[in-house]
């Protein structure tokens, strides 16, 4: 059993200076991660090889010693293990034959799943026994509704139209679709904890392109599925929500009989979250990624903001969204090093 900063603050324990990590802490700002992806064929390659795998989920760490690792995987991993093509165009992001119809998707099938995933389990029993015992590892998984979004767009969108088209005419099918989806996370979640995951996050990306009754049954209500599927199997495995650009509507998602925190984006004001999420959840956010980019006294300044709104409670440092390729390695070692020697203010 690994315990560590971060699993014990996700089980209530409460540190001098909260734990922190970073999504997408793993990547091109990295020149040792750009170095592996160059000698390594696609970007799905990197995923799928489990020694290549470990080696960049473990660069961030041992750079900047982090309290936690997050796998090297993507969330396209499930649509590809579904049998969906997925494929990843250089300086283009990722690209799908997308879902056009309801047929389509009577073909995808989680038979193969497991074994299509397996070197993604493979890499995380690799990165658990190579992790110190006090550095938590994380799975994570989409969450159906932005798994659809990609998969019914084939891509990236600037509004996702089609899979709001296809949701808003056709509620029962799409419904369909996100039944298979959450029985699919359910699998590679269950899979990945099963292989040494310590705690995972849930990211609901697009979330917040939803209107509050569609976010209700489409987001939160599958999540809250996966997670209680989930903790069937493994009833002390923490979940982390990550509901992207939802602005008040996170109230809905304070549900500790399934989450044991909520991730929150740069929009949530910290003085907000500090008043109606903290008493009912662990946090965890929500730095505007450009502050990393910027550096010196704006990041000093802002990550110290948030940390006297936030600190005080549950809390796990992070950013509102993924670290960016043009961030400077030193910025965030200057982030570790703020966050390490805050000191929490008395009044
Ligand atoms: O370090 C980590 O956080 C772990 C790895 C991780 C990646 N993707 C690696 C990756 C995680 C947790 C993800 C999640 C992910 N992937 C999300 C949800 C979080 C978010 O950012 O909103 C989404 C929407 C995706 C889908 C995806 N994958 C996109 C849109 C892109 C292209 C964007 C880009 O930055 O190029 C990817 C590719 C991807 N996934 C990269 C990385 C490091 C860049 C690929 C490269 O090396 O060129």
């Amino acid at each position: 059993m690994s315990t560590g900063k971060l699993l014990e603050t996700l089980a209530g324990t409460r540190f001098p200076t909260p734990p922190i990590w970073l999504m997408r802490q793993a990547g091109r700002y990295l020149p040792e991660y750009r170095a592996v992806r160059a000698d390594t064929g696609s970007f799905l390659d990197l995923c799928y090889t489990p020694d290549r795998a470990m080696e960049v989920t473990l660069q961030p760490v041992r750079r900047f010693g982090l309290d936690a690792a997050i796998i090297f995987s993507d969330i396209l991993v499930v649509p590809d293990g579904l049998g969906q093509k997925v494929w990843f165009e250089e300086g283009e992001g990722p690209k799908l034959e997308p879902l056009t119809e309801p047929a389509d998707f009577a073909r995808l099938t989680r038979a193969r799943l497991p074994e299509k995933l397996a070197p993604v389990y493979q890499a995380i029993r690799q990165t658990r026994s190579a992790l110190a015992k006090g550095t938590a590892l994380l799975g994570f998984a989409g969450a159906p509704f932005t798994l659809a979004c990609y998969m019914i767009e084939g891509g990236g969108s600037r509004d996702f139209a089609k899979v709001k088209a296809w949701a808003y005419r056709h509620p029962d099918s799409f419904s369909l679709l996100i039944d298979l989806l959450v029985d699919a996370i359910v699998d590679h979640l269950v899979n990945q904890i099963d292989a040494g995951a310590d705690a995972v996050q849930l990211f609901d990306t697009w979330a917040g392109l939803l209107p509050e009754e569609q976010l209700f049954s489409w987001s939160l209500e599958p999540m809250v599925r996966i997670a209680h599927a989930v903790h069937a199997r493994h009833p002390k495995t923490p979940i982390i929500a990550f509901p992207r650009a939802i602005g008040p509507a996170t109230l809905m998602y304070r549900r500790s009989d399934a989450f044991a925190a909520l991730s929150i984006d740069t929009g949530i004001g910290a003085h907000w979250a500090a008043r109606e999420l903290q008493p009912h959840i662990c946090l965890q956010g929500n730095l505007d990624p450009m502050m990393l980019v910027a550096g010196g006294v704006a990041l000093e300044r802002e990550a110290t903001r948030i940390l006297d709104k936030l600190g005080h409670g549950p809390f796990i440092f992070n950013l509102g969204h993924g670290v960016v390729p043009q961030t400077p390695p030193e910025h965030v070692a200057q982030l570790v090093e703020i966050v390490r020697n805050w000191k929490p203010s008395t009044s």
